[in-house]
């Protein structure tokens, strides 16, 4: 390996980690219930959002929805039928919802999958978020696709 190489991998590691991080303190700004802005500029993926959506140790979202997802056998009902939300919803609405469904509603027990906690956890939680900026992207896209009524 020459220098060169060496160097270009170190630089390439320090950017990777650079990306990490901001995806994790995403920034975003809350407008009127909603966040307007996309997280990451990048347009959201709703395939690989189902993916991460019904995945039980990300997004997780069957364990509290009922979602038009007949491959999967549990759905749950603590959480509103989210197989019409792309009707009722826009992408501002629904971004929120994800990121931090606490500034809507103080009580939810819905997580906010994009808020760092605040709290005391567990050191391998810490400055962590549940999933990533473009993996709550990639969800939004997906729910905007849910326009339908759908009986499990
Ligand atoms: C621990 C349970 C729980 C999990 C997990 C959960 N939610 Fe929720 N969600 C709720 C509850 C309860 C509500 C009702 C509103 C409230 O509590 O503020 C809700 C409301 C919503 C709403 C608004 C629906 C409406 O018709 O008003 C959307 C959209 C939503 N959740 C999407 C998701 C998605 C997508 C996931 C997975 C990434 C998810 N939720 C994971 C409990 C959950």
């Amino acid at each position: 390996m020459t220098y060169r190489t060496i160097l270009s991998t170190l630089v390439g590691a320090v950017l990777c980690g650079a990306l990490i991080t901001s995806a994790n303190a995403s920034e975003y700004m809350i407008v009127d219930g909603t966040i307007p802005a996309s997280l990451t500029g990048k347009p959201g993926d709703p395939d690989a959002g189902k993916q991460t959506a019904i995945h039980r140790q990300k997004g997780n979202c069957l364990a509290c929805h009922v979602m038009p997802v007949p491959e999967e056998q549990f759905h749950g009902e603590i959480g509103p039928d989210l197989s019409d939300v792309g009707s009722n919803y826009s992408e501002a609405e629904l971004r929120l919802r994800l990121v931090d469904p606490k500034a809507l509603n103080p009580d939810t027990i819905m997580p906010a999958f994009l808020k760092v906690p605040t709290s005391e956890v567990h050191k391998k939680f810490k400055g962590k978020t549940i999933l990533s900026a473009q993996e709550v992207e990639d969800i939004v896209a997906y729910l905007m696709t849910l326009k339908g009524s759908y009986s499990q």
